[in-house]
């Protein structure tokens, strides 16, 4: 069976390849393809913006398809910025001024009251309309100052009090042990195992 994932981003298919890794399954991305219809994320859920990637790309390919959305939440702001983490202090805001946003809303709140989570929505769709749908989370802390070289987006406010360091201080190996994108794999990978 082919699974197609719906990304252009080469170090998510390499993951996703990694972490699935079941006999049987070809695992492709878009760059496999061209003319591909248009994705965007305009949704207010998660799981709304992962299958409507996920409708689009399966029809399209006429194969199985794996697509993701996520984000950060902080609890302490009513679960901000959530499914509009990318593009929490502006339309193309780079992550360096999401990262500053952040901490400039959460100046007046003390860290033990910044917990936070990631969150990773799968969904996995056929053109005929079978989903199944998966999630997994990580929690942390947002600290006052970003930290680490490694990663992306918020992973140099993230810090996990277990390991005692930000995610931005993991190599992509540890990281990828513990991230919300792990999870919610995992648990896809055992529906994926039934089709
Ligand atoms: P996407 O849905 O994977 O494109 O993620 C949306 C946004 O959520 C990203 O642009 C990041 O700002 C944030 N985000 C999601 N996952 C992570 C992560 O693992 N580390 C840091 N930021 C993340």
């Amino acid at each position: 069976m082919k699974l197609v994932v719906a990304t252009q981003n080469q170090g998510k298919l390499k993951e996703i390849q990694k972490i699935l890794n079941l006999p049987n399954i070809q695992i492709v991305s878009l760059a496999d393809y061209s003319d591909l219809p248009q994705l965007q994320e305009p949704h207010q859920t998660y799981v709304e913006n992962a299958r409507e990637k996920a409708k689009i790309i399966s029809q399209f390919s006429q194969e199985w398809t794996l697509a993701d959305d996520s984000g950060l939440e902080v609890l302490a702001i009513d679960r901000r910025p959530g499914v509009f983490s990318a593009r929490y202090a502006g339309k193309n805001a780079s992550d360096l001024e999401n990262n500053l946003k952040l901490l400039e809303e959460l100046k007046n709140i003390p860290l033990e009251k910044r917990q936070a989570e990631f969150v990773c929505c799968l969904v996995l769709r056929h053109s005929e309309g079978r989903e199944f749908i998966a999630e997994g989370r990580l929690s942390g802390l947002i600290l006052d100052k970003m930290q680490g070289e490694q990663g992306f987006g918020y992973d140099p406010l993230f810090y996990i009090p277990d390991r005692k360091k930000v995610l931005a201080d993991m190599t992509p190996e540890e990281k990828n042990q513990i991230s919300h994108r792990r999870i919610a794999l995992e648990k896809m990978k055992r529906q994926l195992r039934q089709l």
